[in-house]
């Protein structure tokens, strides 16, 4: 049985996903206006993994007989600040998802079900990687301050990031 009060708040997720990939593909537009090319790729590359975030529960959704649906996706901010503030601002918001993610697994525990609580464990570890890939940047960001050709340093570093593996491949 997937309880319909499950469902909705596995809606809110959703759209919850899409709001995080909507935030980090602004703070690639913003970062490219201020050209920093390779901090932009590494947000387009956050943006990307957000979308799949959202689809891998779209696909549990389907696979349980759940109803996907879709709300309206929120206006994110267009300007962020220092380089040091936006990615205080990733941090920030990762550990503001990382506490949906609990939430919502203390949900499933309540309504005893199982697939969602295992699949709430992949998005548990999942915010760990989030919370670290994110407070790894910000680190440096402040050992540099704002000295240009540090900022130019980690720019480079950050345009080698690899894209994300897609939900559908990652089953197969
Ligand atoms: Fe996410
Ligand atoms: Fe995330």
């Amino acid at each position: 049985m997937f309880s319909q009060r499950l469902q909705d708040a596995i809606n809110d997720q959703i759209n919850a996903e899409y709001y995080s990939a909507y935030l980090y593909l602004s703070m690639a537009a913003y970062l490219e206006y201020k050209d920093l090319p390779g901090m932009a790729h590494w947000m387009r590359m956050q943006y990307e993994e957000e979308v799949f975030h959202a689809l891998k529960f779209f696909d549990f959704m389907n696979d349980r007989g759940g109803r996907v649906i879709l709300k309206a996706i929120e206006a994110p901010p267009a300007d962020f600040g220092s380089v040091e503030a936006i990615f205080a601002q990733v941090l920030e918001h990762e550990q503001h998802v990382t506490a949906r993610i609990h939430d919502l697994y203390k949900l499933a525990v309540e309504e005893g079900d199982y697939p969602t609580q295992t699949l709430l464990q992949w998005f548990i570890d999942e915010q760990v990687e989030e919370e670290k890939s994110a407070s790894d940047v910000l680190a440096r960001v402040r050992m540099v301050k704002d000295y240009p050709p540090g900022i130019l340093l980690i720019d480079q570093e950050l345009a080698q990031r690899p894209a994300p593996t897609p939900p559908a491949a990652e089953a197969a």
